[in-house]
């Protein structure tokens, strides 16, 4: 009796995973990759997962996301969610990503390289950046070695840039670290910081698709795999 119950359990599971393969390819592999295994979003190929512990929670993401960065597919009928977190659990059975660098050799290169300048890791470091006390939980190798490289390919939210044209006819490019009715706030590129009167300025463009953080294209292959392994290392606090 118990085989018997094993065979039918059988096609029953191969259909879900079918359907919930189905739904995180038109749903979530845009930031998660079509095979998991990450980009914008965190490799899922990974036995546990950080913020989905257990059954539950997992869908409970699914269902939420997790703001402000993945959004929740609420849509989805329970059915087709429990489908989905199967399908993201039979993930984690497969390979975990291979990195080839040395943790330890990157945070050298990070702090040689000039990235705590824009950046901060655990406290130390100036905020021109986002904070990467956690980069490795959210982000998979591949995406962060883009990062390093090609800084323009993704902006993360809250690192808009704008270019604004003062009365003189000046040109300043920067984060955007504030706005009000009045005035706006720029961060340079240079780590200081500009106030303008909006009423005042000429030109005012918000420009997307261009970073403030310069392409770090000419560091050793060796450097640039210890930095990714660095970054990949950096979890936050579990
Ligand atoms: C717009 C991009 C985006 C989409 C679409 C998206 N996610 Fe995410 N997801 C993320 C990001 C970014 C994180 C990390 C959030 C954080 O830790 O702040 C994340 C985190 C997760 C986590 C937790 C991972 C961990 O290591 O704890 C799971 C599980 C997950 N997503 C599953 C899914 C599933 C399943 C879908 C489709 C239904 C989906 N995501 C769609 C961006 C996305
Ligand atoms: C002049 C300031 C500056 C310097 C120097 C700098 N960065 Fe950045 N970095 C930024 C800004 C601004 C962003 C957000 C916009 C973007 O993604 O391009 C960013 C984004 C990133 C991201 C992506 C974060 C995410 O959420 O996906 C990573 C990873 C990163 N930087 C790593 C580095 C490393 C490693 C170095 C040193 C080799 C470095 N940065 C040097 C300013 C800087």
């Amino acid at each position: 009796m118990k085989k018997l119950l094993v065979f039918l359990a059988l096609p029953v599971l191969a259909q879900q995973l079918d359907t919930g393969k189905r739904i995180f390819e038109s749903q979530c592999a845009l930031c998660h990759g079509p095979d998991g295994s990450g980009g914008r979003g965190p490799n899922l190929r990974k036995a546990k997962l950080k913020n989905a512990p257990d059954e539950d929670v997992l869908k409970k993401v699914i269902v939420d996301g997790i703001p402000p960065e993945m959004p929740g597919a609420w849509q989805l009928h329970p059915a087709e969610v429990t489908a989905t977190a199967a399908y993201v659990r039979s993930l984690g059975k497969l390979v975990v990503e291979e990195i080839a660098g040395v943790p330890a050799a990157g945070e050298n290169v990070f702090a040689n390289a000039g990235c705590v300048a824009c950046h901060i890791v655990n406290g130390k470091g100036i905020a021109n950046g986002p904070e990467l006390s956690a980069i490795g939980s959210r982000r998979n190798a591949k995406h962060l070695r883009e990062s390093i490289t090609a800084p323009n390919s993704f902006l993360p939210d809250g690192f808009q840039i704008l270019e604004v044209t003062d009365a003189a006819g000046r040109i300043s490019k920067g984060v955007k670290a504030n706005e009000d009715l009045f005035t706006i706030q720029l961060t340079l590129s240079d780590g200081r910081h500009a106030s303008f009167q909006k009423a005042s300025l000429k030109g005012l463009r918000r420009i997307t698709g261009q970073s403030t953080m310069p392409a770090f294209n000419s560091l050793a292959a060796i450097d640039l795999d210890n930095l990714v392994a660095y970054l990949v290392s950096l979890k936050g606090a579990e």
